[in-house]
């Protein structure tokens, strides 16, 4: 049975069109952090357009959690479950208020998902706008981040750093409004917003506090009513090619492990079937073109001055390696908006195909009998084979302290396990504990393989997203300290080298954990949520293919439909 259908449950009413020249204006701005801060000014921009093409705006908001306070503690089990939430309680105001477009402005992790997850949903005209980053730190003559910072807690614990000069990076990394300034998950799911169309071209590149923002902001309101009035919805912009398109520019620019999240979320809501191992074929065939940190020295600044995602775009679609007539929320084809985008004037931080960074992209997705169902890395391709002892945790918390005292040995797989969507619940990034391995000088020396995932910031030999999860009983549940675990990227295996009969002896024996959410806002995620592989979904229809799904993986469950959209 599969998990996708053209309709994915979608009310009629929601296709239908709206007489309302009413735009809901949606932004996530709060006070928590930089990321969603400049927000309020580019939703009154926005407000500003709506206005000048003559229809009438409405402003909300909605809630974001941030995902570099919550990394390391149990609030990191709420961030991707706000991705969901935020889609939620949009497609809710929508509904309610009967808005007949929406614009939506986005500035933290899950919130760019997430709004592009419920215009998708909502299928009503809509156009996405990156709130943009922040300008990065200076700290001792460096231009430094939040990442910075995360690996120097590693420092302090080996003693090579005193608690001083901790403080004085943790006050200098974040200095003004935006998301962080990496190419991590909101950068990525901002150049995914443009080479899928959503957005206006050149919109995610300006840091959030540059004036360039506010003509940003009035044009997508201007775009949004165009859009209500010639009725294209995101159903004709969202198709297959366009998600391949979004595919190759987290390829090529090197993006976040998060993205093999977000993109069959996104398509999900647009009832096409476009899992994880699809993405896989595209990472492999799409050459990695920047170098932007955290894989390269180059922050979201250098990358804008250079010409950014719109500068990639033209480079790809030269290059026959983009779909060039997908339709976006201008009215015009991909590549219509980016025959003249600037080129870069250096190979210094975008790179061209014959000369790439590499041939593929920098993120892998693995399967064995470790991961029947999938896995993620984000590593330099070509890496050689790494084949060592597993150290097990039941939770982040547990290898984090093992790290920090040092407890553990070169050449480990450190496994942390019933940290899933579903185990977790919530599937915790686990950059603490990678950036700390980092910090120690060990980052590449010693593998993680989590069910959990990982920042868009992490480096190193860091295997995430591990299907189906443990708290399945998938084969990670099965996993003994001291059992070999051979982890090979080149040829795309995640292996347990453990004979299928002691395999099945385990298996026999195992047992669900119970978490400790057993009421409240995680508990009712756990019930619902859908594997990783799918883009850890909450309101699938059929959900319970996902819970019956093959601890064994002898079959990728819920496939085979096709995209009948195109
Ligand atoms: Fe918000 Fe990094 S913590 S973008």
């Amino acid at each position: 049975m599969s998990v996708i259908d053209s309709s994915n449950g979608r009310p009629a009413e929601f296709g239908a069109p709206s007489t309302a020249r009413a735009v809901g204006v949606v932004s996530t701005w709060n006070e928590a952090a930089p990321c969603n801060l400049a927000l309020r000014r580019q939703a009154a921009a926005v407000i500003q357009g709506v206005s000048i093409a003559g229809a009438q705006p409405y402003e909300f908001t909605t809630i974001t959690v941030t995902d570099g306070i919550a990394q390391g503690n149990h609030g990191m089990k709420s961030s991707l479950v706000s991705r969901d939430l935020i889609a939620d309680s949009v497609e809710h105001t929508m509904r309610v208020h009967g808005y007949g477009a929406l614009v939506g402005v986005a500035g933290c992790d899950k919130t760019l998902p997430g709004l592009m997850m419920a215009m998708c949903r909502l299928d009503l005209p809509a156009v996405f706008m990156f709130g943009g980053a922040t300008v990065p730190g200076s700290f001792r003559g460096r231009d430094v981040t939040a990442l910075d910072v995360a690996e120097g807690i590693g420092r302090l614990s080996t003693g090579d750093w005193s608690e001083e000069q901790l403080s004085e990076l943790e006050e200098r990394a974040c200095p003004a409004a935006g998301s962080c300034p990496m190419h991590a998950t909101a950068n990525t799911m901002a150049c995914v917003s443009e080479a899928i169309g959503l957005a206006l071209p050149g919109s995610a590149g300006p840091p959030a506090v540059h004036n360039a923002r506010d003509r940003f902001g009035r044009d997508s309101g201007i775009a949004a009513v165009a859009l209500m009035e010639r009725g294209v919805r995101p159903s004709d912009i969202v198709t297959r090619a366009a998600l391949e398109n979004a595919a190759v520019i987290v390829a090529a620019t090197g993006g976040s492990s998060n993205a093999t999240l977000h993109l069959p979320a996104i398509a999900y809501e647009c009832g096409i079937d476009f899992d994880l191992f699809a993405l896989g074929e595209i990472f492999q065939r799409t050459p990695h073109l920047t170098r932007l940190n955290p894989l390269g020295p180059h922050l979201q600044t250098d990358f804008y001055r250079e010409g950014g995602v719109g500068a990639v775009i033209r480079i790809l679609l030269e290059a026959g390696l983009m779909h060039p007539d997908c339709l976006t929320v201008t009215g015009k084809t991909l590549g219509e908006n980016y025959a003249d985008a600037p080129l870069p004037t250096t190979q210094e931080v975008i790179q061209s195909v014959e000369s790439p960074v590499a041939p593929s992209a920098p993120l892998a997705v693995l399967r064995g009998n470790l991961a029947p169902n999938g896995a993620v890395v984000k590593s330099t391709p070509g890496g050689q084979p790494h084949r060592g002892p597993a150290r097990v945790f039941e939770r982040e918390e547990d290898c984090l302290a093992a790290v920090l005292r040092r407890d553990y040995a070169e050449q480990d797989v450190l496994i942390i396990r019933y940290e899933g969507p579903r185990g977790g619940p919530g599937m915790r990034e686990m950059t603490q504990t990678t950036a700390a391995l980092y910090g120690q000088g060990l980052g590449d020396r010693v593998a993680l393989v989590t069910d959990g995932r990982f920042s868009g910031a992490t480096r190193g030999l860091c295997i995430g997203h591990v299907g189906p999860e443990a708290a399945v009983g998938g084969p990670l549940a099965l996993v003994q300290d001291g059992d070999l675990v051979l982890i090979d990227v080149a040829r795309g295996m995640l292996e347990l080298e453990v004979p299928e009969h002691e395999l099945d002896r385990r298996r026999a024996e195992w047992t669900p954990r119970e978490n400790e959410y057993q009421s409240g806002a995680l508990w009712k995620y756990a019930q619902g949520v859908g594997p990783a592989q799918f883009g850890a979904v909450t309101h699938t229809k059929s959900v319970s293919s996902f819970r019956l799904a093959d601890p064994q993986g002898s079959e990728r469950d819920g496939l085979g439909a096709a995209d009948t959209r195109g």
